[in-house]
C-alpha cells in the first residue's frame, strides 16, 4: 500500500490516533482530554479540554525555537512600489503591540473584532493580534459594498472594527473609510471603536470619539501576550454565501483549526519550516486566512502578502516577478488568475527573464481547473500543477493530489484523490451510494476532520439544516460530482444558487433580492453562465411589470448598478436581458436549477412538473452565454420574447 492509502485508511479507521499524532506538532499549553468528542452526534469537536494559542503557534513559538530572525512575511505591493520584509520577531512585535491596542480600546477574549481591510500587513497583524488576545475575527472583503458589509456587522455584533483609508485596485483608489460609515449607518448594531489605518494615498477623515488612527493606537499600546484559549473556542467567523440573500457565518475552532492546516502543509503541499508559501489570494477569502495567514505561519514558512493583481500591475508577468523575486517555493492561485494571464501571454514571453528555479508546484483552488488552463500552464512553467478541492466550510483542502505524503499521477480535470480524514462519497437523489463514474451529490462522511467547520455561528439549527439533513450522517458539500473506477474525484459544480465568479462565491440570491426591489421589474431570476475568464459570471434574466414605461435597456442599467452599489463590484453582474417569462413549475416555482444546467451545458431533463416547456426551450440560447470560447457549442441569440435590452 502506498503513502497515501495507508494515511487515508488510517484517517477513517482510527481518527482518534491520526489526528492525536498530528497534534504533536501544535504547542499546547494544556493537552487535550479527548481528541475527538463525539458524544452529540451530528456536532463533533476536536481535542476537547485542550489549551492553546493559535498566535503563540504562529509567532513567538517560532522566535523561541530560534527562526526569530527569518522572514516571517513579505509584503509584495506593485500598486505602492513597496517590497518590505518582516522578521518573525518584528511580526511577533507588532502583534503584541496590536494585540495591545485592541484590548485598550475595550477588546477582550470572545469579542468580535470586523477586519474590513486590503491587502496590506495590518490585516494580517490586526488577525494575528485577534488570535493572541482570544478575540474573534472576521474579516470582510473588501470587494462588498456598504450593505453587506452591514449585514455582516449586525450578525457578527463587533465590539470593534478594523479598517484603512483605501484599496487599491490596479489603479483605482477604493475608499474604505466611507464605505465603513455608511456600513455603520445602516447596521443596528452599535462598535465602540474603528482603529483606521491611515495610507498615504488617501486620508480618511475620522469621527472621534469612535474612530481611532491606527499609529496613535499602537504608540499608547502595552503590548499583550497570549491568552490561553479552549481547542474549541472560536477562532475566526468567515461569512460565506449560500442560497439565500443571508450569509453564512462559518466558525473556526482553534485547535482543530491548528492541527490540521499545519498537517496540511506537510502532507498536501509539501512544505516545511523555512520555505517561502505565496497564495495570491485575498485575505477576505478562505484561502487567505488559511493559506496566506495561518497555515504558512504555524508551520515556520514565509509567506508572501501580495497586493496586486495577475495582470495590469504592471504586466501578466506579476506572478513569475514575485515568485523568482522571493524564491517561492510553491505558489497558490485560482485557475482564473492563470486564465487572465494566458490571456494577455499566451506564449509565456514574460516569464523568459525571470529565474523560477526555487519553485516546486503549482497549486491551484476555488473553482473548477479546466483541463486547457492546467495543460498551458504545466507547459509553461514545466512544474506540477495541482488541482484541489475544498471550501469555506472545510478551511482546507477535502480532495487533493497529496504531494508531501505521495505524488500521485494527475488527471486533468479532477483534483485527484480524497485527502486522509474526509471520507468523500457521491450519493444518489434517495441517499444511496452512486457506483464508479455516476454523477450524484458529493458528501462526507461524519465526522469531518479538524479544522472544519463546528457549526454556523450562533445557528446551529442552521447549520443542521444546511449541511447534515439532506443525507444524514453526512456532510453536504453543495457540489455535484462522481468518483471514478480509481478513486479519483470530479467535481462538476455547485447544485444550488451560488456562482462561482473568478474564485469568487457569491450568492445569486443576494442579487435576486436587490433586482427585485426595482419597482419595473416583475420578476427575475440571477443564474450563473459561463465565462472563459472568470469561470461564471452571474447573468440577470428581468421580466418587467406591464405598462413600464422605461426602455428595457434603461432598467437593465439601472439594475447592474444596483448590485453593484448594494452587493457590491465583485459581484460582476454586468449583464441583465429582459425575457418574456421565466420558466416555472406549475406552481409557480422558478426552475433555477433546470436553467443552471442549461447554462452549465449539462443534458438537463425537462422537469415533469414544469409549466409551459417552450418557455424553457427558447431561454437555451441566453442560458449557454455569450461568451462563444467558453461554450463553443452553445448558441447565443436573444432571449425569447426578449426584443429586450441587455444591461451593457
Ligand atoms: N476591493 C474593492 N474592489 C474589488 C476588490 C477589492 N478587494 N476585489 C475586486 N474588486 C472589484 C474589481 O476592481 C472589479 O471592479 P470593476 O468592475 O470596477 O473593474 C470588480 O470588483 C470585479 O473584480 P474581479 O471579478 O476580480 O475582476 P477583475 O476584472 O478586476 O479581475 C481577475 C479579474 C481574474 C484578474 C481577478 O478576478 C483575479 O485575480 N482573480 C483571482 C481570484 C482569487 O484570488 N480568488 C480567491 C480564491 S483562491
Ligand atoms: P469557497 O467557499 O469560496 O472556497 O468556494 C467553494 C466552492 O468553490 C466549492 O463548493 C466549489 O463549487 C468551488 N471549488 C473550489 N475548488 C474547486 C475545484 N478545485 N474544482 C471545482 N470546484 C471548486
Amino acid at each position: 500500500m502506498g503513502a497515501y492509502a495507508a494515511a487515508f485508511e488510517r484517517s477513517i479507521s482510527d481518527p482518534t490516533r491520526f489526528w492525536g499524532l498530528a497534534a504533536r506538532d501544535i504547542r499546547w499549553l494544556v493537552p487535550p482530554d479527548r481528541v475527538l468528542d463525539d458524544g452529540a452526534p451530528p456536532f463533533y469537536r476536536w481535542f476537547t479540554g485542550g489549551e492553546l494559542n493559535t498566535c503563540d503557534n504562529a509567532l513567538d513559538r517560532h522566535v523561541e525555537e530560534g527562526r526569530g530572525d527569518q522572514p516571517a512575511l513579505v509584503y509584495d505591493s506593485p500598486v505602492t512600489g513597496t517590497v518590505r520584509t518582516f522578521t518573525y520577531r518584528e511580526l511577533t512585535d507588532l502583534v503584541a503591540r496590536f494585540a495591545g491596542a485592541l484590548r485598550a480600546q475595550g477588546v477582550d477574549r470572545g469579542d468580535r473584532v470586523v477586519v474590513y481591510l486590503p491587502m496590506i500587513p495590518e490585516a494580517v497583524i490586526a488577525m494575528l493580534a485577534c488570535a493572541r488576545i482570544g478575540a474573534v475575527h472576521s474579516v470582510v472583503f473588501g470587494g462588498f459594498a456598504a450593505p453587506e458589509l452591514a449585514a455582516r456587522i449586525d450578525h457578527a455584533r463587533p465590539k470593534a472594527v478594523v479598517s484603512a483609508s483605501c484599496g487599491i485596485e490596479g489603479s483605482r483608489l477604493v475608499a474604505y473609510k466611507p464605505l465603513l460609515d455608511e456600513a455603520l449607518e445602516l447596521a443596528s448594531h452599535k462598535v465602540d471603536r474603528c482603529i483606521v489605518r491611515q495610507r498615504p494615498q488617501l486620508h480618511a477623515d475620522l469621527v472621534r470619539p469612535r474612530d481611532v488612527d491606527w499609529d496613535e493606537a499602537v504608540a499608547a499600546a502595552r503590548p499583550a501576550g497570549c491568552v490561553p484559549v479552549a481547542a474549541t473556542d472560536p477562532l475566526y467567523i468567515l461569512y460565506t454565501s449560500g442560497t439565500t440573500g443571508r450569509p453564512k457565518g462559518v466558525v473556526r475552532d482553534n485547535g482543530g483549526h491548528a492541527v490540521a492546516l499545519r498537517w496540511s502543509m506537510a502532507n498536501l503541499f509539501g512544505v516545511g519550516p523555512g520555505d517561502v508559501f505565496w497564495a495570491a489570494s485575498d485575505v477576505g477569502w478562505v484561502v487567505g486566512h488559511s493559506y496566506i495567514v495561518y497555515a504558512p505561519l504555524l508551520t515556520g514558512c514565509t509567506t508572501v502578502l501580495y497586493e496586486g493583481k495577475p495582470t495590469g500591475t504592471p504586466d501578466a508577468g506579476a506572478f513569475w516577478r514575485v515568485a523568482a523575486r522571493h524564491r517561492v517555493k510553491v505558489l497558490f492561485t485560482a485557475p482564473t488568475a492563470i486564465r487572465a494571464i494566458k490571456k494577455e501571454d499566451p506564449g509565456g514571453r514574460l516569464l523568459a527573464g525571470y529565474d523560477l528555479s526555487a519553485l516546486d508546484t503549482l497549486f491551484l483552488a476555488g473553482e473548477r481547473l479546466d483541463p486547457d488552463t492546467y495543460h498551458w500552464a504545466e507547459r509553461m512553467l514545466g512544474r506540477p500543477v495541482v488541482d484541489h478541492w475544498w471550501q469555506t466550510e472545510t478551511g482546507w483542502p477535502m480532495v487533493c493530489n497529496p504531494r508531501g505524503l505521495e505524488p500521485l499521477p494527475v488527471r486533468p480535470g479532477s483534483p485527484s484523490v480524497p485527502v486522509p480524514g474526509y471520507d468523500v462519497r457521491v450519493l444518489r437523489p434517495d441517499g444511496a451510494p452512486a457506483g464508479p463514474g455516476e454523477e450524484g451529490d458529493l458528501v462526507v462522511r461524519l465526522p469531518l476532520p479538524p479544522g472544519t467547520l463546528p457549526t454556523l455561528w450562533q445557528d446551529d439549527a442552521r447549520f443542521v439544516e444546511s449541511y447534515l439533513t439532506r443525507f444524514p450522517g453526512h456532510y453536504l458539500s453543495g457540489d455535484g460530482g462522481r468518483i471514478d473506477e480509481d478513486g479519483y474525484v470530479w467535481v462538476m459544480g455547485r447544485t444550488d444558487d451560488v456562482v462561482n465568479v473568478a474564485g469568487h462565491r457569491l450568492s445569486t440570491g443576494v442579487m435576486e433580492e436587490v433586482i427585485a426591489a426595482h419597482p419595473a421589474v416583475a420578476e427575475c431570476a440571477v443564474i450563473g453562465v459561463r465565462d472563459a475568464l472568470k469561470g461564471q459570471v452571474p447573468r440577470g434574466l428581468v421580466v418587467l411589470k406591464s405598462g413600464v414605461a422605461a426602455a428595457p435597456e434603461t432598467v437593465c442599467a439601472e439594475l447592474v448598478a444596483m448590485v453593484r452599489e448594494r452587493v457590491g463590484p465583485v459581484a460582476a453582474l454586468r449583464e441583465v436581458t429582459v425575457v418574456a417569462a421565466l420558466p416555472k413549475t406549475r406552481s409557480g416555482k422558478i426552475l433555477r436549477a433546470a436553467m443552471r444546467g442549461i447554462a452549465d451545458g449539462r443534458d438537463v431533463p425537462v422537469p415533469s412538473t414544469i409549466e409551459d416547456p417552450a418557455v424553457l426551450e427558447g431561454l437555451r440560447p441566453v442560458l449557454r452565454g455569450s461568451d462563444p470560447a467558453a461554450d463553443p457549442g452553445a448558441g447565443s441569440g436573444p432571449a425569447p420574447g426578449a426584443g429586450a435590452g441587455s444591461g451593457q
